[in-house]
């Protein structure tokens, strides 16, 4: 067992905190929270780049530790090696297209991989569960697709349609069930799309922004219609802390940005803002959109309800998209290198494989 813990009142581990919406939650921890021990456990897969966390990499509070969900033997360590007071669980396979092409990678990470977790904290929380947490992050996808109208509320049955949603769902359900029958200390929170900095470019908007950037086709899926809720990143990190520290015990919690966009109308939208920045000619960027076929079992339409959070915690998202999606086309604008780093490589394979047969 590390003596390093001595020193700090509490130790937070939280997995997957190299990726996208991790790092935003590793950082905002590390500084918020100086006398915890914040423990990031990656396996940095493609998703997962350390670079993201170089701000606060030599701080006295944080610890990177290599390590793989699926792998028992990892996370039995983690266990072993720290006492973990709690667990802030984001790894997962997270892109639904990944999913569609090889759904086994979903069931491994975010269903194996979750009840490693959940096993880990149950044996080592024995007799002691009352000051312990397992946070889970999960996602609006859960609940399925929505007509025209409507929200999804935390009481909305669950209708997942992707294997990602499809293994996030059952994560959520195996969860609420460890609760139930061990009575592990959880909670859950279902969020819509987040957006900002340091989101991997196979995700809509920071490909797009990469696509136009480099006057490459920007790939719309069908006709466009599809919608989204787009919630900038660090209020996602924000209610996340919340949650943590205020959530009941047992409970989820829906995060959403009541900001709902039609695909081809963000594109539009991004395409508009870069020409700006870029001088280019205004429409020049929309030339480059390219419809093509679309996502297989693609839902329609995520929208929603946070009342609750809002009500019982007193969350609501702080950045308007003006300003987020701004904020975020300039990060990519000014953070070249980042870029050329993770478009390397295996990337560029899973583009030309998902993208050749579609144009
Ligand atoms: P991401 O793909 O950017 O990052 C995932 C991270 O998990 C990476 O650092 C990766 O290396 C790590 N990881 C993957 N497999 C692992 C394994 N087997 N062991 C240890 N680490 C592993 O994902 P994200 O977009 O930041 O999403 C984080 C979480 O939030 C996920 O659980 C996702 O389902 C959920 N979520 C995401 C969104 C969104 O819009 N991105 C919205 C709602 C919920
Ligand atoms: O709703 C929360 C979910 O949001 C998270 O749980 C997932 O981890 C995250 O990936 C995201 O899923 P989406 O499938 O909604 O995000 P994505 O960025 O892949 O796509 C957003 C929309 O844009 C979707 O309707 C598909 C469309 N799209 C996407 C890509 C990559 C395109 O039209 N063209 C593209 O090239």
């Amino acid at each position: 067992m590390s003596d390093v813990m001595e020193h700090f009142r509490k130790t937070i581990l939280i997995t997957g905190g190299a990726g996208f919406i991790g790092c935003h939650v590793v950082k905002r921890f590390v500084r918020n929270y100086p006398d915890c021990l914040i423990l990031n456990f990656d396996k940095l897969t493609y998703a997962g780049n350390l670079e993201n966390l170089s701000e606060i990499e030599n701080e006295n509070n944080y610890r990177f530790l290599k390590g793989d969900i699926v792998n028992e033997a990892d996370v039995s360590k983690v266990f072993a090696d720290y006492q973990i007071d709690s667990v802030i669980h984001l790894a997962a396979e997270s892109h639904v297209d990944r999913s569609i092409s090889n759904p086994m990678a979903f069931i491994m990470t975010n269903i194996v991989g979750t009840v490693n977790l959940l096993n880990a904290a149950k044996l080592n929380w024995a007799g002691k569960m009352n000051d312990k947490r397992f946070y889970h992050i999960s996602t609006d996808e859960v609940f399925g697709s929505l007509g025209e109208t409507g929200f999804f509320t935390e009481t909305t049955p669950y209708y997942p349609r992707s294997p990602y949603s499809a293994a996030k769902a059952s994560s959520d359900h195996l969860v609420r069930a460890y609760y139930h029958t061990f009575d592990l200390p959880v909670v859950v929170t279902n969020c819509s799309n987040n957006y900002g900095p340091n989101q991997f470019p196979e995700k809509l908007i920071p490909l797009m922004i990469h696509n136009i950037k480099n006057k490459k086709p920007l790939p719309v899926y069908g006709k466009g219609d599809n919608v989204r809720d787009w919630l900038y990143v660090e209020d996602h990190a924000e209610a996340i802390d919340l949650v943590f520290h205020q959530g009941t015990t047992g409970e989820t919690y829906n995060i959403g940005g009541n900001n709902e966009w039609k695909n081809i109308d963000i594109v539009r939208h991004i395409c508009r803002i870069m020409d700006d920045k870029l001088n280019r000619i205004a429409g020049e960027s929309e030339e480059l959109i390219t419809f093509v076929t679309d996502r297989p079992g693609h839902d329609l339409r995520y929208a929603i309800d946070a009342s609750r959070i809002k009500k019982e915690l007193g969350w609501s998202p702080k950045h308007d998209f003006e300003k987020g999606i701004e904020k975020t086309i300039d990060w990519y604008l000014t953070n070249t290198l980042w870029l050329e780093n993770v478009t390397t490589g295996e990337y560029r394979k899973y583009y030309e494989q998902q993208y050749d047969n579609r144009q």
